[in-house]
């Protein structure tokens, strides 16, 4: 595919978003104009235009189109083609009922909006495969073209009559027999015991879904999560094959959304050319939140560059408060994305919309239509950064990591269904709790599915590993075997790939390999937290560390070490932190609650301890990463991420790309700013 050196461009595509049907056609020569000045070298086009593409069952109708492509291709600007399918043209939902989704509480809604089609509708897919393939049909020979863009943002799930018909069939297919499906859900609970499959229908509000988003038959929620996701990416790979039969070479994606809930993206790893994903911190995200989600999005692209397809030049629309990226910010989260592996820099958008509900949505073109605003400037300026900067950095591969943190679908999703133990309990802020004491330390991390591969990593955290099926739980004993160490949790291993316990001393498929036996665990209130005391720490709380959300009681087998102790509540004394050694350097250490802070820096300090893993100690906020080139150098990204100068002091010494400058040792880094320093 094509992905590699830039899709062919050389240098990081820079561009994003552009809807020029918005607005009179004399402006997009305007336009052409200011994004040459911007040195935008990319726009992303069709994304929500089928209604116009397509005005009726037969009736295609291009003109348009042609008229952008060609204005954009005569400005030098590579092409992005989306397939314009992720909103339903108004004639067709009401010709076609079938395309319109059924929502959880089973009302057949109508075209509006967007993301609102039903994925099991024949006409929706029929439909949506003919239009992918027009448009490959059409443009397909056009130079310009780099990679074209499924759908959007694909979410959200239908609940109609088809629906539950392909669920049975996904169902008989997956279990053959009602009486498989009745013992993988455990349907005697509450009466459910099915006679056949005619029986069973998806788990909406209508049924077993509960409030909060728990539901009262786990096993069924998961299956139709499982089943819709995977309806989802045939789709995906329907369109695909269309535009396969008319482009062989460009690489075909859609855009992901980082830890979005609903689909495993890990599924679509095998499918995506390249991934790509739009990033839209909220003005509170944390960087480390921020490189978290760019890390996990590169785990699913096997640790290949990405593509950031979207992020705003300056404000967002859908967030309570929407706040602009300070002076300098937007640079910086670029050069993140960047330096986190991303190949390409893209906004959403480049020329405001008029109206509509994203009309206050930042632009790079604001309704001014100058290049005089500080968003343009900023845009202007990087995009020459990049024009000077990035033939240097595009296609190299970001360093493996020393630590893999496992990131998991399927149990974040069973955690999220399950009523109890706690509600405070989410699985994401389990991930980002560890993810950010290693990334404080700029240790080098990469995410990793629960599958690994784990070899080449000196530690593994795996928060909240609460599904653990054999097959799982065989690849994390080897490789602890293999010397590997493990971090474990509460929550880990305790249930089937049906939400189904696991029989036995929790956590049963690893409770050899931990040493401990999860006897109970306790909830605590929000307000409530146990003082630990960790090592020498002389008495309670000493170190200032606490457990959070639930504290497991646990028994530490002979030969497990015990590194920290409770030091409140009924279980006082007993370990909160346990080392079991697998005799081969390796071993695992369970966490018996969730530490704060404190307790997360300390625990992290054992996990690291003999493992000649270190960090980098550089001021709080500034984030070091390392990408590779193919010819092995290396180039570190030192990103300010505060709104303060910082001092850096690092044993490196290059040559920064940005300013040419000469990095030896030590350099300051000015509000948000940023080096690209090429050297050891
Ligand atoms: C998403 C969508 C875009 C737009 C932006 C606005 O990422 O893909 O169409 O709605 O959000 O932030
Ligand atoms: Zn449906």
């Amino acid at each position: 595919m094509t992905t590699a050196n830039g899709f062919g461009t050389g240098r990081i595509l820079y561009g994003g978003d552009y809807n020029p049907e918005q607005w009179p056609e004399e402006v997009w020569a305007e336009d052409m104009e200011l994004l040459r000045q911007a040195e935008i070298n990319t726009v992303t086009l069709n994304v929500f235009s089928w209604a116009t593409l397509q005005p009726a069952d037969d009736v295609y109708d291009f003109a348009r189109l042609d008229r952008i492509v060609q204005t954009v291709a005569d400005a030098g600007m590579s092409i992005v083609l989306a397939t314009s399918t992720a909103a339903l043209p108004p004639w067709m939902s009401l010709k076609h009922p079938d395309v319109n989704r059924v929502d959880a509480q089973g009302r057949r809604m109508r075209h509006g909006a967007r993301h609102n089609a039903c994925i099991s509708s024949p006409t929706y897919r029929r439909y949506s495969v003919a239009l992918a393939e027009r448009l490959a049909e059409r443009y397909a020979e056009v130079p310009s073209l780099v990679a074209w863009h499924v759908s959007n943002e694909y979410g959200g799930f239908c609940w109609c009559d088809l629906c539950a018909q392909a669920f049975r069939d996904w169902l008989r297919t997956r279990y053959g027999t009602v009486e498989a499906v009745n013992d993988a859900w455990n349907s005697a609970f509450w009466s459910h015991t099915y006679h056949s499959f005619e029986e069973i229908f998806p788990p909406n509000e209508l049924g077993d879904a509960m409030a909060g988003g728990k539901a009262v038959l786990p096993g069924s929620a998961l299956d139709y999560q499982r089943f819709y996701g995977s309806s989802v990416l045939d789709s995906f790979r329907e369109e695909k094959a269309a535009i396969r039969r008319f482009d062989t070479a460009r690489a075909v994606t859609t855009n992901m959304m980082g830890t979005f809930p609903d689909y495993d993206y890990f599924a679509w790893s095998d499918d995506l050319d390249v991934v790509s994903w739009d990033s839209y911190p909220a003005h509170d995200t944390t960087p480390a939140q921020i490189a978290l989600r760019h890390d996990l999005m590169r785990a699913v692209g096997r640790q290949r560059p990405f593509m950031l397809m979207e992020q705003t030049p300056s404000r967002q629309n859908w967030q309570p408060y929407n706040s602009l990226k300070r002076p300098g910010q937007m640079r910086q989260q670029s050069w993140q994305a960047v330096a986190r592996g991303a190949d390409t820099v893209q906004f959403f958008q480049l020329r405001q919309s008029r109206a509509g509900c994203e009309k206050f949505h930042g632009a790079v073109i604001g309704t001014d239509g100058t290049g005089s605003t500080r968003t343009f400037r900023e845009v202007a300026e990087l995009g020459a950064e990049l024009a000077r900067v990035s033939p240097q950095v595009v296609g190299s591969r970001v360093e493996h990591g020393s630590v893999a943190v496992v990131f998991d679908w399927p149990s974040r999703w069973a955690i999220g269904y399950s009523a109890g133990p706690s509600r405070s309990l989410e699985y994401v802020r389990e991930v980002e709790r560890w993810y950010a004491e290693l990334h404080r330390r700029n240790v080098p991390v990469d995410v990793v599915p629960a599958t690994g591969p784990f070899d080449g990593y000196a530690a593994v955290v795996a928060p909240c590993l609460y599904m653990l099926p054999e097959g799982l739980a065989e690849g994390l004993r080897r490789y602890v075997a293999d010397g590997g160490r493990l971090l474990l949790t509460p929550m880990t291993g305790l249930v089937d790939e049906h939400d189904r316990l696991h029989l036995g001393q929790a956590p049963v498929p690893l409770r050899d390999l931990a040493g401990v036996w999860v006897e109970e665990t306790d909830a605590l209130p929000p307000s409530r937290t146990v003082p630990l005391a960790f090592g020498d720490a002389a008495s309670a709380g000493d170190d200032g560390a606490h457990g959070t959300v639930l504290c497991d009681v646990v028994r530490a087998d002979d030969g497990t070490q015990v590194l920290a102790r409770y030091a409140g509540e009924y279980y006082a004394g007993s370990p909160a932190l346990t080392f079991r050694p697998s005799g081969s350097g390796g071993g695992v250490l369970y966490s018996a609650s969730f530490p704060d802070e404190v307790g997360t820096r300390l625990t992290v300090d054992a996990l690291l301890d003999g493992t000649g893993v270190v960090g980098h100690d550089l001021p709080a906020g500034v984030e070091l990463s390392r990408r590779v080139r193919e010819d092995g150098t290396a180039l570190t990204f030192l990103v300010n991420t505060t709104g303060q100068s910082q001092a850096v002091r690092l044993e490196l010494s290059g040559q920064d790309l940005l300013t040419g400058a000469a990095f030896e040792g030590a350099g300051m880094l000015e509000p948000y700013g940023v080096a690209v320093v090429m050297g050891r």
